[in-house]
């Protein structure tokens, strides 16, 4: 393959002025991901401590194998709500690998609000289960959680993605053959109960762990029976009389260790085989993406610049490079993995979308992942366009994505606007993982457009009864609706809904990609089946 030519000059202002800016946009990144992986308030971290346990994130530390990485994913889940008061949304879930098996870890964090679940918490768990679904991967429940966060009750109980999809999953994933090891190290209460009793194994710590289908006050409420959590649900009465529970462990780290051992019996299973190449850094530096990553999104940027910087050897295998240039395709290895990428370089037309749709079938049929290169105005707009049959062959694209059965990742490093959003492989579009750089945004449009497709409107109305639009009536609706979308645009109001997996560091894109392929390898890839494409 060749490698890429760069045109960027990192002694020129222009770069030399984005990284600054971008530098700045990083440490803003760092400083909320440090405050949110402290976890809950001091006291309770001292409170945690003092009763011998150890914090979600340390747990995770051990129980994944020595210097291997751990992808943590939507830390920022939940930013910016409940006034601070959920990190993370009391849950650590995420990929690591458990003697050499990627696994999917759930770890509640017990100093936040006594892990219990927001909508956040729930919908990060049941992501959790769903990625172990699409990729085949063995879970591992740390539970230390008091359930619902009984305030919000009516958010997160009764719907189809709520609390009950816990069990729904484990059930799905036990059929499936993927194992499930639940431990538990503090509290397991209520719905929460059925955690551990699906699991293919449990463990629980002594004069730690409690599982019970309702706690002693309830208990007491119910039948005036007084009963201690301990004679009620401990480890002593779970591994000795009920059952619930398999193995009896001293402590946090005895617990952990015993699941490692688990991991030693489980099954083998065959993977995906791809053609992996010897892994070769990128030719062109990755910090030199601070330079070039689009702050102002109205600033075009070469995406190939973009590709220089994350794959193997910055070598790229351009498909149809002189056709339809607004969107770049091509084949290309991240850590040795083979994939096919899609990059926007500018708006969709009907020849880009054909181009999409063409080397997505070349992905698909030569079992390639496929990662999207998001930074998206949309597609092309005007009569002319339209007669030329856009929304055609746009949905040519989207069809192919929708269909395409080899995983798909996402990485949004600029925009993600429009329906551009969809046949990028948006959320939507179940890429196996969706990550946002910092200084990324997503909406159905931008702001300027929004606020001018709305003046436009209210201005055909008041026309309509005979009045004009006063020009301050019209600077004030355009500011009001700039400041919303430039809030609701941002990376942090996305990951904090968790439409994404996670704001990432640039330079981390190209590891994170490949965990994730190497992960996506535990379910062989389908065979693809297109539907009708409308010629
Ligand atoms: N809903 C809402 N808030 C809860 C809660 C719940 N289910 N369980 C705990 N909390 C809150 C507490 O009010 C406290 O909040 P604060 O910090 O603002 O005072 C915080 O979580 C920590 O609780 P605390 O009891 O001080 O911590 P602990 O570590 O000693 O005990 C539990 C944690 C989870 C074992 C205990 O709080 C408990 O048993 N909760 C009720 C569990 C239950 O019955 N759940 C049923 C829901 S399905």
């Amino acid at each position: 393959m060749y490698r890429i030519e760069t045109k960027i000059n990192t002694a020129s202002r222009e770069f030399i002025e984005n990284k600054t800016a971008f530098l700045q946009i990083l440490q803003t990144y760092r400083d909320r991901i440090r405050e949110v992986r402290k976890g809950g308030s001091l006291v309770m971290l001292e409170r945690h401590k003092k009763r011998g346990k150890l914090l979600a994130r340390e747990r995770i530390d051990l129980l994944i194998d020595p210097n291997t990485p751990f992808l943590e994913l939507s830390s920022l889940a939940a930013w910016g709500e409940y006034e601070g008061q959920f990190p993370s949304a009391g849950i650590v879930t995420g990929i690591g690998v458990i003697h050499g098996r990627e696994t999917m870890i759930v770890a509640n964090d017990a100093t936040v609000k006594g892990g219990t679940y927001v909508k956040e918490t729930i919908k990060k768990h049941v992501r959790a289960q769903q990625i172990a679904i699409e990729n085949h991967l063995p879970c591992v429940y740390m539970v230390d959680s008091g359930g619902i966060f009984l305030p919000e009750q009516s958010k997160v109980f009764a719907d189809r993605f709520d609390f009950g999809r816990f069990f729904y999953n484990q059930s799905k994933l036990s059929a499936m053959g993927v194992p499930q090891i639940a431990i538990v190290m503090g509290s397991c209460t209520a719905g929460g109960a059925y955690v551990p009793a699906m699991s293919d194994e449990t463990i629980i710590v002594k004069n730690q762990g409690t599982i019970f289908i309702g706690g002693p006050p309830l208990v007491k409420a119910a039948t005036g029976e007084e009963v201690s959590a301990e004679d009620l649900g401990g480890a002593d009465v779970h591994t000795s009389i009920s059952g619930v529970a398999d193995h009896l462990a001293e402590n946090d780290r005895h617990a952990i260790q015993i699941c490692r051992n688990i991991f030693q019996t489980l099954e083998y299973k065959e993977k995906q085989i791809l053609n992996i190449s010897p892994v070769e850094e990128p030719y062109y530096d990755p910090e030199d993406l601070y330079g070039i990553a689009p702050i102002d999104l109205r600033k075009p940027v070469d995406s190939k610049e973009i590709i220089a910087r994350i794959v193997d050897g910055s070598r790229f295998q351009e498909f149809k490079a002189r056709y339809a240039p607004t969107l770049v395709t091509g084949f290309a290895n991240i850590m040795g993995f083979p994939v096919g990428i899609i990059a926007n370089n500018g708006v969709l037309f009907s020849e880009s979308s054909l181009k999409g749709a063409h080397f997505i079938e070349l992905c698909t049929t030569r079992k390639i992942p496929l990662l999207f290169m998001q930074n998206i105005t949309g597609f092309i707009v005007g009569k002319q366009y339209e007669r030329g049959g856009i929304a055609r062959d746009g949905a040519k694209f989207v069809h192919a994505t929708a269909n395409a059965e080899v995983p798909k990742f996402t990485v949004v490093f600029g925009g993600s606007f429009g329906a551009g959003n969809y046949a990028m492989a948006g959320r939507a579009y179940d890429p196996r993982l969706l990550f946002m750089w910092p200084n990324s945004k997503i909406s159905v449009m931008g702001g300027e457009q929004a606020a001018g497709v709305l003046i436009q409107v209210k201005e055909d109305q008041l026309r309509a009864s005979g009045k004009e639009m006063d020009p301050t009536e019209r600077e004030k609706l355009r500011s009001e609706i700039l400041k919303k979308y430039e809030e609701e645009g941002s990376a942090y109001f996305s990951t904090s809904k968790i439409w994404d997996d996670g704001i990432i560091d640039p330079v981390d894109t190209r590891k994170i990609l490949a965990m994730g392929i190497a992960a996506s390898l535990n379910n062989k890839f389908p065979e693809t089946k297109y539907g009708v494409f409308r010629m």
